[in-house]
């Protein structure tokens, strides 16, 4: 039984001659800037999620803002260029990154509204540019 599961497991994962995914080449430091920024996204996230969950929509949005949203953004500008992953992604990489932040931002105004429904009907756009870059491209 506990073989079937496992092989069961074993072919619900991407063998990596399947993985579709397009390879990006960034220099090992931006990689590096780029895994920090993915490991806070995910703690952001959970932190918004929980906001929500708790019916504190608004925290929700100041985090979500300051954390993810176009506040977060450019933060890498001062750092050399090699250190840089933006300007190393191709363009339509980099375009889902930036969609990410605008969505964070969109929710976080519906929340600072007070518009609940609103927010909340925005807050699947906080992970979708997370997923559509992770099932389109990957570095390693
Ligand atoms: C523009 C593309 C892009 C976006 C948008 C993006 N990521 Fe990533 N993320 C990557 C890449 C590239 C890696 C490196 C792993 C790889 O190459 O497969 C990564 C890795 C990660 C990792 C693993 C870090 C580690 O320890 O190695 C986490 C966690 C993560 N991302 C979370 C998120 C979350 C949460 C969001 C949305 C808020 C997000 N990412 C948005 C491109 C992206």
């Amino acid at each position: 039984m506990k073989k079937l599961l496992l092989t069961a497991l074993f072919f619900a994962l991407p063998a990596a001659a399947d993985d579709t995914r397009q390879p990006v080449k960034l220099t090992p430091q931006a990689q590096d800037v780029l895994r920090q920024e993915m490991l806070d996204n995910l703690i952001a996230i959970n932190e918004v999620l929980a906001l929500v969950a708790a019916n504190k929509v608004k925290e929700a949005g100041e985090v979500a803002e300051a954390r993810l949203g176009r506040s977060a953004m450019g933060k890498n500008a001062r750092l050399p260029f090699e250190a840089r992953p933006g300007p190393q992604m191709p363009a339509a990489m980099h375009e889902l990154g930036r969609n990410g932040h605008l969505a964070a931002s969109e929710f976080a105004a519906a929340a600072a509204s007070g518009d609940r429904e609103r927010a909340l009907a925005l807050l699947p756009n906080l992970t979708g540019n997370c997923v559509a870059c992770h099932a389109s491209y990957r570095t390693r």
